[in-house]
């Protein structure tokens, strides 16, 4: 079978968040499987484009309102991700360094989407299914059943992975001639509270929802950035699928940008290793308990929660901790993570950025990773901490309540209920209790780093869903 993925984001050719991480290995799983998965996102100006080799393998133009665009898709050359992976190439508007946050995403993401679906109507593909994640890729459902352009493909079964649901593409009315042309009594299909609503519309139209974990279905019924009712009333077609890792990646043994790599029977050098770089690099205490949070910097997060934390941790536990946060965001937040460093000098360190490296080296040498999320659909970073021995504090919400258990349940990881510095300071509290229970603290990292979140039992779980369409 046959199945297009299309999306913003794909790891390492594009990545702001998770999205791009399941992007870039789902496919690769279903392929292993047995199935034919490509993937299909924006063609950006960035290091991996110019830095691979593509073919251009169609290229054709067409109206959008007022605007006229030329497009080109251009294949990567060696499928060395594990699939075919194809960009579509819209000069004008994706040759651009960055994937978001630019005034006419919309023009952006709606002229992506159409010149995906000429691009197969023109070259007469018909996939066997069209899986779309987020509503950036939201309108692909409404097109193929409603825009007469696209009648070829209106049989072909389309999926849409719910990733973020908080953000939904929305634009106004006056945009919708943007859209090839369609019948008007289908208008509803756009619409949500009075404007266009892309992920609305994918919710709508898409023959099956998939949200990337279970208790995150649960939640959006309730708390959805306005979409709770809808999603009630879709919730037959919806089904949660937690996601996986890539655990050909994310192998603490075979781990290239590890300071050292390390195995389950023999881990406490190799994280020693890793810690070791992470204190050198940082100034930190090695004999000392290391918290981390990787991330964005974000309300989403909880992460403007983690200063305050941070200095209430480190005055409370003078020289007996160390603090190190890696991400970026929010300025106000990146400012105050950096003014911080000054008054812990030895204990606390930031990096404000993205670094994929750095990220990898503290999973493996970090002991405790804090994830107090407001809302956190799935995550993954708790699962590559486990799997790299470090210990996720989490905040039970979404995917972290489907995937850490707490230590007092005979569990492998600190798991609190509310976004409060109460409550993370309790966990805090506690992370040290157990770092000082040397062989308990020793049993828990050997429990979380057994936990089997590989994709290749979640890639058969969507070939089910894929075969469930097709029949
Ligand atoms: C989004 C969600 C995150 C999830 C990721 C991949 O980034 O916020 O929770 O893990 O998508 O599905």
């Amino acid at each position: 079978m046959t199945i297009f993925h299309i999306s913003a984001e794909c790891f390492p050719v594009a990545k702001v968040g998770g999205l791009a991480d399941v992007v870039g290995a789902l496919p690769k799983y279903l392929n292993q499987a047995g199935q034919t998965a490509k993937v299909v996102i924006p063609g950006y100006d960035n290091k991996f484009t110019n830095e691979n080799q593509f073919e251009s393998v169609h290229q054709g133009n067409f109206k959008m309102g007022w605007f006229e665009f030329n497009y080109s898709i251009l294949k990567e050359r060696t499928n060395k991700l594990g699939f075919e992976l194809y960009l579509v190439a819209i000069p004008q508007l994706f040759d651009r360094p960055n994937i978001y946050s630019y005034e006419d995403d919309t023009e952006r993401f709606t002229a992506f989407q159409i010149a995906f679906l000429n691009w197969l109507t023109e070259t007469n593909q018909i996939p066997d299914i069209l899986h779309c994640h987020d509503h950036h890729t939201g309108l692909i459902p409404f097109m193929v059943q409603n825009c007469y352009k696209y009648e070829q493909l209106k049989s072909v079964p389309t999926v849409l992975t719910i990733h973020n649901g908080q953000y939904q593409g929305w634009f106004s009315f006056d945009k919708m001639h943007y859209l090839p042309e369609f019948h008007s009594s289908k208008i509803g299909f756009l619409e949500w509270n009075n404007i266009i609503n892309p992920l609305a519309s994918a919710i709508k139209c898409a023959w099956k929802i998939t949200t990337v974990s279970p208790s995150y279905l649960e939640e959006i019924s309730h708390s959805a950035n306005g979409l709770e009712n809808l999603l009630r009333y879709e919730r037959p077609k919806s089904i949660g699928i937690l996601n996986g890792i890539d655990t050909q990646v994310w192998n603490p043994e075979t781990d290239e940008m590890l300071a050292s790599n390390y195995k389950l029977s023999a881990f406490e050098k190799g994280k020693l290793e890793n810690k070791k770089f992470l204190c050198d690099e940082f100034n930190l205490d090695i004999t000392k308990p290391l918290f981390t949070f990787i991330g964005r910097l974000v309300h989403e997060k909880g992460a403007e929660l983690l200063p305050e934390l941070s200095d209430i941790i480190l005055y409370r536990n003078p020289n007996q901790i160390n603090v190190l946060i890696l991400g970026s965001g929010d300025t106000t937040l990146e400012n105050q993570f950096e003014n911080l460093k000054s008054k812990y000098v030895g204990n606390y360190n930031c990096y404000i950025g993205y670094n994929e490296k750095l990220a990898h080296i503290i999973y493996a040498g970090a002991d405790f990773l804090l994830m107090p999320s407001r809302v956190e659909p799935c995550g993954l970073n708790q699962m590559y901490a486990l799997r790299y021995g470090t210990i996720p504090i989490v905040r039970r919400t979404g995917g972290l309540k489907d995937t850490v258990i707490d230590i007092g349940d005979g569990g492998f990881g600190i798991c609190h209920d509310n976004v409060t510095l109460f409550d993370i300071n309790h966990s805090v509290t506690r992370a040290i209790d157990l770092f000082l229970d040397k062989q308990k603290h020793q049993n828990t990292i050997k429990t979380a780093m057994q936990i089997d979140h590989s994709w290749n039992l979640v890639a058969q779980e969507y070939i089910a869903v894929y075969k469930s369409l097709m029949n």
